[in-house]
This record gives C-alpha cells, structure tokens and sequence, in this order.
C-alpha cells in the first residue's frame, strides 16, 4: 500500500478534565493504536475496518459530519470535513485500541485518517484539527489532550502538557516499572452529557472568578456561591497541582510519591468531581491494596472504562501492560502532494 498512517492511543496517568480549563496533565501515547493504509483515488474515502461490520464510505465534500451512518464513520466524515482532501482514498483500518474504554480509539482514528488523506502539519496542527473534528461528529466539546498525547508521543516518556501554551514536556519514565490499564467492565455511559455539563460548570467558575482558574488562590474558590461549582473549581486547582507533584516524583524515580498523587486524583475525581463511579472506586481499592502496586486512578473522562496503575514490574497480572510510544506517523510513497 503506498500509505501507511499509524496513531497511537493514550493513557493519562495523571490530570483529568484539567485541559479544558488550561490547566496540567501528565499523559502517555501507547503501543496500542490504529493504523490506516490505503491510496489516494476518487472524490470519497472509503475504509473497511476490523472492528466494526459496515465500511465508512464519505463524499470529499461531506457537510454534516454528525449525520453519516454508520457511526464510526462520523469520526471520518469530521475528519475529512477539516481537513479536505483533493482526492479520496480507499483503504483499511486496522486497531489494537479497545473501543470506548477511555484509551482514545477515536483520537487515534482522527489522526490516521487526517495523516493517510494528506493532511501535513505540525504536531499541534494535527492535534487542534483531530479535536474539532472529533467535536463535530461526537458533539462532545472535548479538550484537546487526546490528540494532543498522540500527535506528539514519545517513547519511553510522559507528557507533561501545559494546556495554556500547548507545550509538550517529556518527562522520563523510570525502566522498573509497568503502567498497567485494567477495565472496570463498565461501559462508559452518558459520557457526553454529562462531560459537556462539568465542562460549562468549569467554565462557570472560572467567569465568576475573573479569568483562568489555574490562576486563582485556593482561597478564592469560597467567593463561589454553588457549592457545586466551587467543588468542580477545586478539583481542578488540586489537580493541577497534583500534576505537577507526580512529574516531579517520576522524574526522580520516587514512585510512592507519585503513586499518592494517583491515588489523591482519583479521590478528587470521585468527591470532588463527580466522575467516578462504584465499579471504578471499587476497582482502584483492590488495586492499591494489591502488593507492589504504588497507585492506581480512573483515567480519562471518567463514567466508566478504564483505571490505571503504576506498579513494580510483574505485580499485576491482569490488564494491559502498555509502554509509552512515538505518536503519528505517516509514509507516502505516491510521490504526490494531495494538499489542497
Ligand atoms: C476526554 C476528553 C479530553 C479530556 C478528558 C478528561 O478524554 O476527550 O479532552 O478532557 O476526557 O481529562
């Protein structure tokens, strides 16, 4: 095949519904991912999938990414739509990224379908185009950390993502160690709806404070009269900070530390944040009573899907053992360049 998109999936180990509010998160591309291969020809993409029984079949010129069936495709259909190629492409799609347990399939597929149709940037670009893509076929008003994490992974590393300037920090992880993804089993329901009402609760507090929350003295949150609002703001503030503990400890290899930041994460995301639930509390209980096990935290969006660990080597035995990764890539042997 002349083009071979691949793009990893993530984990975040730490920093949840943080990116929104331009705050701090510490997540990982991982070799677990989605590969596009195809050629450039006609005026519609057109991929066969592994996973799922009905091709995605999309006009160059689609205008509603939201309303193609089968669903799948809309994620294709946003991406074509952003990125609007001169010429279609028929190809395949082959994935080792879970469906909707929180490691990112759908950023995955954005950035190798954006990457194979002909799309050329830089990481950021590929990213913010991966995000309002993703927006206008889910209608979920995501951040930008999913694509962000697998336009610019490294191997070996976490991200420390600034979400205020977009810079990319990589933190190295120490080699004893394994970063484990376990599913809770829980299918993550109502996600949309209910990310989308944290979000704007995010946002409310941060209006009534007067700018970006990550500015704002802790003290502060009590001038925010719905205790709801003022739990979210400080989730977020916490978070941040939590972050930027847990960076510092992996650096230094001090891996109890930065296992008590995960563990303090998901207690935030539980309390104060609302995102957690029995399944995934009771998950991360077994899991930090488990020996060699230093932390353990919902990652992602929460509602369901999956939990991450940091443990020494060989403590678990369930669950994916990922390792941090490069992120996207393409080669393109047409020779062609398909830039509009
Ligand atoms: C989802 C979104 C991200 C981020 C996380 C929560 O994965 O796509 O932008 O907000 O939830 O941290």
């Amino acid at each position: 095949m002349p083009v071979r998109a691949h793009a990893p999936g993530r984990v975040n180990l730490i920093g949840d519904h943080t990116d929104y509010a331009g705050g701090l998160a510490l997540p990982m591309a991982i070799d677990l991912g989605t590969t596009v291969e195809g050629h450039p020809t006609g005026e519609r993409v057109v991929l066969h999938s592994d996973q799922q029984p009905d091709p995605a079949d999309v006009a160059i010129d689609v205008d509603d990414p939201a309303a193609v069936e089968p669903a799948w495709a809309r994620y294709v259909a946003g991406v074509v739509a952003e990125v609007r190629p001169r010429l279609g492409f028929v190809g395949t799609v082959t994935s080792t990224v879970p469906v909707g347990s929180g490691l990112s399939s759908s950023a995955a597929l954005e950035l190798a379908v954006a990457l194979a149709i002909g799309f050329v940037g830089a990481p950021e670009e590929l990213a913010a185009l991966g995000q309002r893509a993703e927006q206008r076929a889910s209608g979920v008003p995501c951040g930008i950390m999913d694509q962000l994490t697998s336009a610019a992974g490294r191997p070996g590393c976490a991200l420390l993502i600034d979400f205020a300037s977009l810079d990319v920090e990589p933190i190295v992880l120490p080699d004893d160690v394994d970063i484990v993804v376990v599913h809770s089993g829980q299918p993550r329901a109502l996600a949309g709806s209910a990310y989308a009402e944290r979000r704007a609760q995010v946002e409310q507090a941060a209006a009534a404070l007067g700018g970006r929350l990550r500015d704002v003295p802790t003290d502060d949150l009590a001038a925010l009269a719905d205790p709801v609002v003022r739990r979210r703001a400080r989730h977020v503030l916490t978070e941040n900070d939590r972050v930027r503990r847990c960076a510092a400890a992996l650096a230094d290899r001090a891996l109890a530390a930065a296992g008590e930041e995960m563990v303090a994460s998901h207690a935030s995301l539980r309390d104060d944040f609302e995102v957690s639930t029995p399944v995934l509390d009771a998950l991360v209980e077994r899991l930090v009573a488990t020996p060699g096990v230093y932390g353990a935290r919902l990652t992602g969006a929460g509602f369901g899907g999956c939990v991450v660990a940091l443990t020494r080597p060989g403590a678990l035995a369930e669950g994916w053992h990922v390792r941090a990764s490069a992120g996207a890539s393409v080669t393109d042997d047409t020779g062609d360049d398909r830039r509009r």
